[in-house]
């Protein structure tokens, strides 16, 4: 049957140009493009090359001009301290004027990096479109990542300036932000010149003189103060927002402003649904690319009005904190990740904490960051009574790949799977020859070039690990490391990673980046970080841990320190809490470790015997010790 989204990817083949032409036509230009697509720019080609525009205007500036100055931008709700806050268009707009009037003053101008540490609060968001308004180029880090890896992203970046805040709020502990930024500025080879602090009274930071000032203290001169947008090109990067790669050293996503303009503008009313005026939440945070696209730009660009949350779905105060935020902010459509479902309904099975609250204009619930598990989608569908729509996308494309677009009139759900590629995506299955595979096997999931407005044209100074890490494999494709397959209708189900990338709690992580701190313990020879199923965070992280022969010390000592080191060199965020001392790691007569089988042992899936293996009994040993800690099967 045809609907909406058949006419509109029908439309979008036939003529990709004339379809991003016409979408292009609702954002405003400073210098209106001439070519939507350029073959021979960039990498790959470049989108809307040689037009000009500012994203922070359309975000705030033409809301303004067109009447709405007084309509509610943003509603502010911490559920860790019972503020609430509303602020209009106009508000937004003076704060955001004020802040870029600053760094001017600081001597941040165009192209200039700024670095963002700040839990979910709206002087973050004022931040990001300050820059934006500037023609600075933001790239905000998740307040779970440590000391080393913010130092690791100010050094890649560059970073002139970082704007802070003095502490985040997690159930049960004030996180301390300033030291951590302190420890970063001490490790980083570049250091940033000064550093703004945005003091909250739960803490008050310690501020190293000459370098960093108060961050109200710093605005409050400018209130008030007019400021134009800068005009930038639509080819110039908004932001960098660095993912997990394969390696320690993460990967800068370079977003561009006329791409990613027209494509958020496009998702919202298209795949989301939502008109102007109405109110939508994305449950995550503004470090993740769902935050940046979701939380900030798409509603902003688009006239929507967006939440930022300061909370969890869970013991804050308790698994109803999203359906009071729902019912008491008339929030129209909510988006977060599966795992959030998963600890609500682990406390709240019969929903009677749901039933406390009345939702009649709730309408849709979507769901992305990691695979939907069909019993979590479906114990939602029962108990909000309402569309559940799972949609895929990364960091690298800034918005969804595949969705049940509910602005063009919802298609069939099939549990599982995220339904059908959006316009703009030629999706492909591949095997690893880079041949099309059948309907209903699975493959390499690659998306045909050039890939749509609003995904990453390139790696922040990293042209070539772009090329390699995306574009080499498979000629002619982008290779979005997912493994998955295509049903008979077409429809998408994405399984798993092809890289050692993992998805703990719908945060990306990276397992190798996680052995290179294992291998720095003095006592440890040899590791390997796999991801084991976790019923609440989709995945969590394990390590096997080889000694050294002359450690004569407790392994239980050491595997203790490893689990430390992590969460002191990655962060908190990586949720890694078990190490296991093994005598060896079962390898291929090439050396290769078994990850893949190791990992099925910890599942509980049935595993054979590798063919190739060097040594089978180090896999029954491996298989022993996962199930000394609760983990795992033997062999079939
Ligand atoms: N600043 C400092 N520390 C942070 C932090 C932040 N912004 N965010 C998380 N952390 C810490 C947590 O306190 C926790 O520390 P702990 O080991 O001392 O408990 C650790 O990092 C892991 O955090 P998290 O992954 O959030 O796990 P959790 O057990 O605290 O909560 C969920 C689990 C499911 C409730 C939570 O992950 C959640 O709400 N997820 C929603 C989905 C989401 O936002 N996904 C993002 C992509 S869409
Ligand atoms: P991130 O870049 O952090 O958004 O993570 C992107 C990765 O998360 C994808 O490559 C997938 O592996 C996974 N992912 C995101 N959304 C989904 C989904 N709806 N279904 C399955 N996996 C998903």
């Amino acid at each position: 049957m045809q609907n909406g989204y058949h006419q509109a990817y029908a439309a979008w083949k036939r003529d990709p140009e004339a379809f991003w032409r016409e979408a292009a036509a609702e954002i405003d230009w400073f210098k209106p493009p001439e070519r939507v697509f350029s073959p021979d720019d960039g990498i790959y080609g470049r989108w809307f090359a040689g037009a000009e525009t500012n994203t922070c205007h359309n975000c705030l500036d033409r809301h303004v001009a067109a009447g709405r100055g007084s309509e509610t931008a943003i509603i502010f709700d911490s559920a860790m301290t019972g503020e609430k806050r509303r602020f209009s268009y106009d508000e937004v707009l003076g704060e955001v004027k004020a802040i870029a009037a600053t760094l001017l003053a600081l001597g941040i101008g165009k192209g200039d990096r700024v670095i963002l540490y700040m839990p979910m609060l709206p002087q973050a968001v004022f931040s990001m479109l300050a820059c934006a308004r500037i023609g600075a180029v933001h790239s905000v880090v998740f307040g779970g990542f440590a000391a080393s890896e913010l130092a690791a992203r100010i050094d890649d970046s560059g970073a002139r300036l970082v704007i802070t805040a003095s502490c985040g709020l997690e159930p049960g502990r004030v996180v301390a932000y300033k030291p951590l930024v302190d420890q970063a500025i001490e490790l980083a080879r570049m250091k940033p010149e000064r550093c703004l602090v945005l003091q909250r009274p739960q803490l008050q930071a310690e501020l190293v003189g000459g370098r960093d000032e108060d961050f109200e203290a710093a605005v409050a001169p400018y209130r008030g103060a007019e400021l134009a947008c800068v005009s930038v090109k639509a080819t110039d990067p908004l932001y960098i927002l660095y993912t997990s790669g394969t390696t320690g050293q993460p990967k800068g996503v370079v977003r561009d402003n006329g791409g990613h303009l027209v494509a958020l503008n496009w998702s919202m009313r298209n795949i989301y649904g939502l008109k102007p005026g109405e109110v939508f939440w994305t449950a995550s945070d503004i470090g993740w690319v769902v935050g940046h696209s979701y939380i900030v730009y798409a509603p902003l660009i688009s006239g929507v009005t967006t939440l930022i949350f300061e909370g969890k779905p869970v013991g804050t105060p308790d698994a109803g904190a999203f359906w009071r935020v729902v019912a008491e902010h008339d929030v129209r459509v909510l988006f977060t990740a599966p795992t959030a479902f998963r600890a609500i309904r682990r406390e709240d099975e019969d929903g009677e904490l749901i039933a406390r609250y009345r939702m009649p204009n709730l309408r849709a619930l979507f769901l992305a960051g990691e695979r939907a598990d069909p019993e979590t989608l479906k114990w939602a569908e029962r108990m909000l009574a309402i569309p559940v729509i799972d949609h895929w996308w990364q960091t690298e494309t800034g918005w969804p790949i595949a969705a049940n677009p509910l602005g063009l009139g919802a298609l069939p759900v099939k549990h599982g799977s995220p339904a059908l590629p959006m316009p703009g995506y030629e999706v492909a299955v591949l095997d690893d020859a880079g041949h099309p595979i059948e309907a209903g096997t699975l493959g390499n999931i690659v998306i045909r070039l050039p890939l749509p407005p609003g995904c990453l044209p390139t790696l922040w100074h990293a042209d070539d690990r772009f090329r390699s890490a995306y574009l080499d494999e498979f000629p002619g494709y982008y290779k979005t490391a997912d493994a998955g397959y295509v049903d008979e209708d077409g429809y998408l189900f994405i399984m798993s990673r092809t890289d050692d990338i993992i998805n703990c709690a719908g945060h990306r992580l990276s397992t190798g980046a996680m052995e290179e701190v294992c291998a720095r313990h003095p006592d440890v020879a040899e590791c390997a970080v796999i991801g084991v199923i976790d019923a609440l965070k989709g995945q969590a992280p394990c390590g096997f841990l080889v000694l050294k022969r002359s450690v004569a010390r407790e392994s239980a000592a050491i595997e203790s320190e490893v689990v430390a080191m992590i969460r002191d060199q990655i962060g908190p965020v990586a949720a890694f809490k078990t190490a296991i001392t093994v005598n060896r790691l079962p390898k291929t007569r090439s050396g290769k470790i078994l990850r893949g089988t190791m990992q099925k042992i910890a599942d509980g899936i049935p595993w054979k015997m590798p063919a190739t293996i060097d040594d089978p009994a180090i896999l029954e040993e491996i298989a022993e010790a996962l199930r000394k800690r609760g983990f795992g099967s033997l062999p079939m």
